[in-house]
């Protein structure tokens, strides 16, 4: 290319960027209803299993050694799509899925669920990019999993997570860009980025969002072994202070009864610990806030530094080491969906109003053919809750 002709494909590019920033900004998205006295949302993580479709064992067994040993550079994409565990999970994990989304369709028809605050992992293996196979993973995952009784209408406050960003920049342009104007639903704020924030707003309380993309704070996914390293988590791992100043400000903007962070991983588990979130959590604390994440295969409260930490992660393949089999590690886990075979699948309600916010651990009964793999007796039950009372500063 000529510098020229360089120059005016760079110029191009700007002008999409700013007229497809406009476009989603003016272009109507499904939001949640203003002005509730009471709003119920329900919290959802770790689900996009369905239509993955993992390299077929001759590759990943015999073929992908061989390619390795002549030092050919493996993509990340190709990597992951051959995760031994993730293969073995696929038939199981597409079942539950299914299971688990009606089984949160009943749940919220009866709550009535306005909305739904996603922690990420909206995509296995390797997320979706924009080709023809990630948008028709898009369509068969989430548009047409999520489209009867309620979910025919309520929106999605989505999140990145770490399946998400295998592709790099492409996987987050595709979730941030292209699925907000596919479907009215998928909300993922105006500016195309990774990081965002949304409030909702009843008829005397208001809440505010922040959305981070916590796979660019984690020091281990900048490893050049990780599946996760590449050129998107580099730059935004390199550039981090950018989300933790967004989220300082909207928060200290912010005059809202209620404040959440909304991110994938956990600062807080029964699994892995991540403290290279740290310095987000800290402005939660310094806020009275909430921090709402999945990443763990189950569901969780845990409470610590005087902050409620709710995990919602068992939307689709439930993890019971994720929950530590059940058995608290600290005073800090208060709930654990878990016992020491395996774990629960369900979802979070959060009943949001002025004096309070109700939050409840919607825990599924897994029968199944030859037995029940989580038995609950009555499931539309919560199977715990707990209430927040202590307002946002
Ligand atoms: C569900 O909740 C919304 C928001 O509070 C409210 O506008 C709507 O009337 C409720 N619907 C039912 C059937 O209760
Ligand atoms: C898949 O589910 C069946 C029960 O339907 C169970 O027996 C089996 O162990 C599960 N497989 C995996 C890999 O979890
Ligand atoms: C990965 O990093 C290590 C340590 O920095 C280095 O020795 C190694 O050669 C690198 N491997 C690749 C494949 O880049
Ligand atoms: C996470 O931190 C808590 C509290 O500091 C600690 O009790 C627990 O053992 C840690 N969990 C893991 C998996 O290391
Ligand atoms: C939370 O509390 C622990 C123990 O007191 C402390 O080590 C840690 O730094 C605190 N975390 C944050 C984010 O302030």
């Amino acid at each position: 290319m000529t510098s020229w002709s360089r120059l005016s494909f760079l110029a191009l590019l700007v002008l999409q960027e700013t007229v497809l920033a406009e476009y989603v900004r003016t272009k109507k998205s499904t939001i949640a209803p203003v002005g509730a006295e009471v709003l119920t949302v329900g919290v959802i993580g770790d689900y996009g299993w369905t239509g993955w479709t993992p390299s077929p064992p001759h590759f990943c067994l015999e073929v992908l050694p061989e390619l390795k040993a002549a030092g050919l550079v493996i993509p990340n994409e190709v990597l992951n799509d051959c995760d031994p565990g993730d293969i073995l999970y696929i038939t199981n994990a597409t079942a539950l899925q299914l299971d688990t989304s009606s089984y949160v369709g009943q749940v919220c028809a009866v709550k009535n669920c306005t909305a739904f605050v996603s922690v990420g992992d909206n995509f296995y293996d390797s997320g979706v990019d924009f080709t023809t196979g990630g948008i028709q993973r898009f369509q068969e995952a989430w548009v047409g999993m999520y489209s009867q009784g309620v979910f025919e209408s309520a929106p999605w406050y989505q999140c990145l997570g770490n399946h998400d960003i295998v592709k790099g920049q492409s996987g987050v342009d595709f979730q941030t860009k292209v699925a907000p104007i596919y479907d009215p639903r998928w909300n993922f704020g105006t500016q195309g980025l990774p990081y965002w924030t949304y409030d909702l707003t009843g008829k005397d309380w208001t809440a505010t969002f922040v959305v981070v993309d916590s796979d660019c704070f984690l020091s281990s996914y900048q490893l050049n072994t990780s599946v996760y390293v590449n050129p998107y988590t580099q730059a935004c791992y390199a550039d981090r202070q950018t989300q933790i100043d967004f989220l300082a400000n909207t928060f200290a903007q912010s005059t809202a009864t209620w404040k959440f962070l909304q991110l994938h991983h956990g600062y807080m588990s029964s699994a892995t610990n991540e403290t290279d979130l740290a310095p987000l959590v800290e402005i939660v604390i310094q806020h009275n806030g909430v921090v709402l994440n999945g990443h763990d295969h189950c569901l969780a409260h845990y409470y610590s530094n005087n902050t409620n930490f709710i995990l919602s992660g068992a939307a689709g393949y439930p993890q019971a080491g994720d929950c530590n089999y059940g058995i608290p590690l600290g005073p800090y886990a208060k709930f654990l969906g878990a016992n020491p075979i395996s774990a629960a699948n369900g979802f979070v309600t959060m009943d949001i109003s002025k004096q309070y916010i109700n939050v409840e651990y919607y825990v599924r009964d897994m029968q199944f053919e030859d037995g029940d793999l989580y038995p609950v007796p009555y499931d539309l039950n919560p199977s715990y809750s707990f209430q927040i009372t202590e307002h946002a500063t």
